[in-house]
């Protein structure tokens, strides 16, 4: 693992934590692939019961790293890493739970629509600006988004780029609970050690029953994913990135 991506087990729980503070922890390909083989370990690793994703305080995730979108709209080449961990992501086999506390864009919410339960802090804003990029939403939030806010959320979310306290991404069904930072970590905790202590096999049926069809997801994911390839090319999304990249000096 890389000083990126911090792997931790207590018990039956394996946390996965984003750690890469001074970016605010923007995912690069490398962090992507190593929380797929997290992922993937943990699944196929009968002690593990529950996979919990962290960050670090006040950043959650904003999103991928801008520079690797950057690359490939320059011509590079963009990697299997991204379907990589969105497949581990749609098809994990155990329950996850993830801890946000602060800035939660792009990914850093869409990861959210595939956790079984997800805590916040009151200072967290989810955030998906895919269209202000000249992008198009990702993860499956196209299709889970709108099934679990309802659409008209759904398209302030992912089609206005507004950003959602934690409390009204409670009200609106995105997350399970808004805690204040200092509990946060021991409450995911305590909620993943309640999971892993539920017997596996009934806990895995009724998780199963509870998402529903799997192939629906990875479909969407990637069909988004055609689309999200083009756009990484257009003028839109190469603007956009330009503009971000070239802020500080403005
Ligand atoms: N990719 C690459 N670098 C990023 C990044 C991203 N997604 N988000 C932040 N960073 C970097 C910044 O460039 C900056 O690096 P520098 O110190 O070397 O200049 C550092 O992280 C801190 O970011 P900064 O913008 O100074 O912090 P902030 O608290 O003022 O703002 C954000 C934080 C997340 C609101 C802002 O950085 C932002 O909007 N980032 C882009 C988010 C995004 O569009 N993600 C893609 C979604 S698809």
């Amino acid at each position: 693992m890389s000083e990126h991506i911090i792997l931790d087990r207590q018990g039956a729980v394996q946390t996965i934590r984003m750690n890469r503070p001074d970016k605010k922890n923007a995912i690069t390909r490398k962090m992507y692939a190593e929380m797929a083989g997290a992922l993937a370990t943990g699944d196929a690793d009968p002690a593990v019961r529950v996979h919990v994703f962290f960050g670090v305080p006040g950043a959650f995730s904003s999103g991928n790293d801008l520079a690797d979108f950057m690359a490939v709209a320059m011509g590079g080449e963009g990697g299997t890493e991204v379907w990589d961990f969105l497949l581990a992501l749609a098809t994990a086999q155990k329950p996850i739970v993830s801890g946000v506390d602060g800035i939660a864009v792009g990914i850093g919410t869409t990861i959210n629509l595939h956790c079984d339960l997800t805590f916040a802090t009151p200072r967290t804003i989810f955030r998906t600006p895919f269209v202000d990029l000249g992008l198009v939403p990702e993860a499956g939030s196209s299709l889970l988004a709108p099934a679990v806010l309802g659409r008209q959320n759904a398209f302030a979310l992912l089609g206005l780029g507004e950003g959602f306290s934690a409390e009204r991404a409670k009200d609106a069904g995105l997350i399970y609970a808004v805690v204040d930072e200092e509990r946060l970590e021991a409450e995911v905790l305590a909620a993943a050690q309640a999971i892993a202590a539920k017997p596996p096999e009934a806990l895995k049926i009724a998780r199963d029953l509870m998402r529903g069809s799997r192939e629906d997801v990875v479909a969407r994911i990637k069909e988004e994913g055609a689309h999200f390839q083009e756009r990484l090319k257009s003028d839109e999304a190469k603007a956009a990135f330009v503009a971000f990249m070239g802020r500080k000096k403005a």
